[in-house]
């Protein structure tokens, strides 16, 4: 069956469906089996959208469809006209919000029909092409900028549970770098509330740097199909600016995860044999199909920072592990840190950057760095200790380490301008050099006799000073009530995890 399309004079290809499991379709072709990749469609009005996964033999094709799959039938009439599913690229894209077919969905005006459409399937640039420079990407962010800075033209991670702060930090950066961003921004949304995208969409207008932005969502209201490609059509704008433009490119994507498990999904319908976890056997490939295309190459850089959703707080998760693989750096936000308070809740001893070298931060960040380190360290171990016996029982030495320990934690937090609305708390945008500064004096014992209170959400050190200075002469009163209200905590919290993990080690230690 052939006829000649209106627009395009390809000639249309029609089949046939012969069955509809969930998003999964197969469709009948009497001749001209159309490749893999091609868009069909389907539907009174050719409203409902299918691409093509396998061909299945000489005459059916296996597809996943992007569009809910409501009313579609057996019999229904398919065709196409052997194109793939294309998005909108081009000057005009900047500004707009789109769906995963390159649709707006700003309700703002139409976008040119005539504008040049490409198709979300391309490869990654050659070796040959690609470049690396190492070059520091600052965020404003204290525990970021000074213990795992980001690289520009690099992939960064933020991992974490559910409800840990992973779209708040990703939001706070968008806020913080959006405007300095000589380049393109762009925020992709893969399988997250539809609300959030729409916040965004609204703070960002109002914030005024949509003229730099270009936002494109499928939310997890849509089906596994639009899921799996949005944050290829996302690359292919992104492509598009980096090599036609020669712009730099910050690419945000919240959440890969659900990018991994819409494939899942896709791969559970298509009737692949799952593997560990119930993962599809094929994550590694998908994954690096769609990561290798975050590269930099002579034309420009792709910078981009991704959410990571950890399921259960297991990092050991098969899509956990596999992500990793592709950063350059990753920030474990942790649920503990978390319940604390001490936002944002990044895990500051397991998350690391490559860039944390003496050649590329230079020598004096990189000892402080190493140094800040050492101390959490030595006060994570020292914990079990002050749990068992408390603070008194430390040598004078150790009882040093854990007051600087604790200052250190409590100034790597930071009011957020995203969070201004619930925490009551002006947001801060912190230099490195101020964040390096406060460490290295913290570190030099300067602030010993202020309380640990004053340097809990601020955002330069002499903030601290202001906070300490203005707080009644309980000052110091207040602190020992402080430590003393967080020890009982502490304790109970500590005891149990340890007695569940090793009973033996526990006794051994109170017998102590
Ligand atoms: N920096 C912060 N300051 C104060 N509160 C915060 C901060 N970060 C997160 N929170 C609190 O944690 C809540 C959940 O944060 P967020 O929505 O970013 O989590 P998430 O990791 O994206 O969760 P999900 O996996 O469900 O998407 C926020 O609504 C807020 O109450
Ligand atoms: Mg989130």
């Amino acid at each position: 069956m052939e006829t000649v399309s209106k627009h395009n004079h390809n000639p249309l290809i029609q089949g046939k469906i012969i069955s509809v499991r969930g998003s999964v379709v197969d469709v009948w072709f009497d001749n001209n089996l159309p490749p893999v990749y091609t868009l069909l469609h389907t539907g009174k009005d050719k409203e409902m959208a299918i691409e093509v996964l396998t061909q299945l033999d000489a005459h059916r094709i296996r597809g996943i469809a992007l569009t809910p799959t409501q009313g579609l039938a057996r019999g229904m009439v398919v065709e196409t006209d052997g194109k793939q599913l294309a998005v909108p690229v081009g000057k005009v894209i900047i500004g707009r919000m789109f769906d995963v077919f390159g649709n707006t969905i700003d309700k703002e005006k139409l976008i040119p029909a005539d504008i040049e459409r490409r198709n979300i399937h391309q490869l990654p640039p050659p070796l040959a092409k690609r470049s690396t420079k190492s070059e520091i990407f600052l965020t404003g962010i204290k525990p970021i900028d000074v213990l795992m800075p980001l690289e520009r033209g690099g992939k960064a991670g933020l991992f974490g549970g559910a409800g840990v702060g992973k779209t708040v930090l990703l939001t706070e950066m968008i806020h913080n770098m959006v405007g300095h961003n000589k380049g393109v921004s762009m925020f992709c949304g893969i399988g997250e509330r539809c609300r959030e995208g729409h916040e965004l969409y609204h703070d960002m207008k109002k914030a005024g740097v949509l003229e730099n932005m270009v936002l494109l969502f499928g939310q997890m209201n849509e089906p596994p199909g639009a899921r799996f490609r949005v944050g290829h059509a996302a690359l292919t704008m992104a492509e598009y600016f980096r090599d036609d433009e020669h712009r730099d490119v910050l690419l945000l994507i919240d959440n890969i995860f659900r990018f991994i498990q819409a494939g899942m999904e896709v791969s559970g319908l298509m009737g692949q044999m799952p593997s560990r976890l119930g993962y599809q056997p094929t994550l590694e490939t998908e994954l690096s199909k769609l990561e290798e295309r975050i590269a930099n190459t002579n034309a420009g850089a792709i910078t981009s920072i991704q959410a990571v959703y950890v399921p259960a707080d297991d990092l050991t998760d098969p899509a956990a592990v596999h992500t990793f693989s592709h950063l350059s750096a990753s920030i474990v936000l942790s649920r503990k840190k978390a319940s604390e308070g001490l936002y944002p809740a990044i895990d500051l001893l397991h998350s690391n950057s490559k860039m944390a070298t003496p050649g590329i931060i230079g020598e004096r960040h990189y000892k402080l760095a190493q140094e800040i380190r050492q101390t959490l360290a030595q006060y994570e171990e020292l914990k079990d200790i002050i749990a068992m016996l408390g603070m008194e029982q430390l040598s004078v030495n150790d009882r040093n380490v854990v007051n600087r320990a604790r200052r250190l934690e409590r100034f790597l937090t930071q009011p957020f301008f995203t969070t201004e609305k619930f925490s009551g708390l002006k947001g801060k945008e912190v230099s490195l050099d101020d964040a390096l500064n406060g460490c290295e004096r913290i570190l030099d014992d300067e602030f010993k006799d202020l309380p640990e209170s004053a340097f809990y959400m601020i955002g330069k050190i002499d903030e601290a000073k202001e906070k300490g200075d203005h707080k009644p002469k309980t000052g110091n009163k207040s602190k020992s009530t402080e430590s003393e209200k967080q020890k009982p905590d502490v304790k109970t919290d500590k005891q149990e995890t340890e007695s569940k993990k090793n009973p033996e080690k526990v006794l051994e230690k109170q017998t102590v």
